[in-house]
């Protein structure tokens, strides 16, 4: 039997690799400016940096992660999330100590053991930001306006912004309380997990998708309700500069993360035709991880965003993927046409025009069918009544009209052409 890829892992190629690279390149660009450097991290770490950052009750490490014992009985985890080891990361190597570095990103695989579903992977890919080093509302700010900014500059304009404050842990003890409160007088009627997170976890209770849970904490106490002043200051100084941005957000008082190590601001990107997973991205301030992980008492606030999802919403927006066409399609008839179409075609890639080429010698009929799959519009045609002349034939493949070019005259003629064709 043939061997197939792991359940929950994708293969990717064209055409929708291009639409992959066009949202790299996109947020490379965006990334650039805004000032944000790349920082490339292990895509396996030690299981213990994501066990204390991500937080013992949360799903992830619970019963999400990839986690198992190297040859000498080490426990390993595939990175379920960016933010740990680029924390791990800027710790280590002192990264903090670099006064021109404190925006950082990463794009690439992560892991988690999910039931596979659309939208839910057990291999995606995100793209992930963080800034490290200021506790300034204007930075949490920020941080929304770049990825509402990137959302709208590939394409995505119906996305919902929601956000929310978790306050810090002075507000949120008192906060816990009530909570606690209020949860108990349901206490029978949670689902198991939630019975559990009452005692050990409760705000975790609001993250819960069970139907019944959802419901109950329709009426609980809420956090913005509960923050101290400095929090309060602070999130209403967040949705100030957010308003400065533009960008339209919500209120989401049950917005609490599937992370444990946020505080402060804490947001979540919604978007249409994702079906049960609807976020898109999400993020916030994690003012105490550094601290939690040996380093220094360092703020920071950063958010990722799902390609793949992004994928699913470009797709139901606009369901022509757009692939790279051939500036020129090379059809040799016989093989001493082949020789000499070979060498055009070096001649012109180096020139950087993108050249596709007929390998195959067959006939000149089932090229040009193949020439208008790629979707070329110049095609240059060489057979030996051309070679014997020494010219070759351009046709524009959307005119029909045809020219003869000598030979030796192609690779300039063409280049000129070409690159004015694309101004
Ligand atoms: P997260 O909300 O767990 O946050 O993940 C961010 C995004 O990754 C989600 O909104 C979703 O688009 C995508 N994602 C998560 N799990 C899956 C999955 N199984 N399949 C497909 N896509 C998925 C974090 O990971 C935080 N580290 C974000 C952050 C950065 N907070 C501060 N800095």
């Amino acid at each position: 039997m043939a061997i197939t890829a792991i359940k929950g892992m994708s293969d990717i190629y064209s055409p929708e690799v291009e639409v992959w690279q066009q949202i790299e390149e996109k947020a490379r660009q965006l990334f650039a400016r805004f000032g944000f450097r790349e920082l490339r991290t292990p895509i396996l770490e030690k299981t213990e940096l994501f066990a204390r950052s991500i937080g013992e009750d949360t799903d992830i490490v619970q019963k999400e992660m990839y986690t198992f014992p190297d040859r000498k009985g080490n426990m390993l985890t595939l990175r379920p999330e960016a933010t740990a080891s680029i924390v791990r990361a800027i710790i280590q190597h002192r990264l903090y100590n670099v006064p021109t570095m404190g925006k950082f990103f990463a794009i690439g695989p992560m892991f988690r053991y999910e039931r596979p579903q659309k939208g839910r992977y057990r291999q995606f890919h995100q793209v992930d930001a963080e800034v490290v080093g200021s506790k300034e509302p204007v930075v949490d700010a920020e941080v929304m306006y770049w990825a509402m900014l990137f959302l709208e500059e590939i394409g995505i304009r119906d996305s919902e912004l929601h956000i929310n404050s978790l306050g810090c842990p002075e507000c949120r003890s008192p906060f816990r309380e009530r909570l606690v409160k209020y949860l108990r007088e349901y206490e029978e009627s949670f689902c198991k997990d939630c019975g559990r997170r009452i005692y050990t976890n409760p705000l975790r209770v609001f993250d819960c998708k069970v139907e019944k849970c959802k419901e109950i904490v329709k009426g609980a106490p809420k956090v913005l309700d509960s923050l101290c002043g400095e929090c309060k200051k602070h999130f209403e100084k967040v949705l100030f500069f957010l308003d400065k941005t533009r960008c339209t957000y919500k209120l989401n008082h049950h917005l609490v993360r599937g992370l444990d190590y946020y505080n402060r601001t804490a947001f979540e990107i919604i978007a249409s035709g994702l079906g049960a997973q609807n976020a898109v991205g999400g993020g916030g301030r994690y003012d105490g991880l550094f601290k939690e992980l040996g380093g220094p008492d360092i703020p920071a606030v950063g958010f990722a965003l799902g390609i793949e999802r992004l994928l699913i919403v470009l797709k139901e927006s606009s369901p022509q993927l757009k692939i790279g066409v051939p500036d020129l399609y090379m059809i040799a008839l016989g093989e001493k046409a082949q020789e000499v179409c070979f060498s055009i075609a070096q001649g012109l890639r180096k020139k950087e025009i993108y050249v596709e080429m007929g390998y195959e010698l067959k006939s000149l009929k089932s090229q040009m069918r193949r020439a208008d799959k790629f979707g070329a519009v110049h095609v240059l045609i060489i057979g030996e009544n051309e070679l014997e002349k020494g010219i070759a034939i351009l046709r524009n493949m959307v005119t029909k009209k045809q020219s003869e070019i000598a030979l030796d005259e192609v690779e300039n003629i063409l280049v000129e052409r070409i690159k004015k064709e694309s101004e």
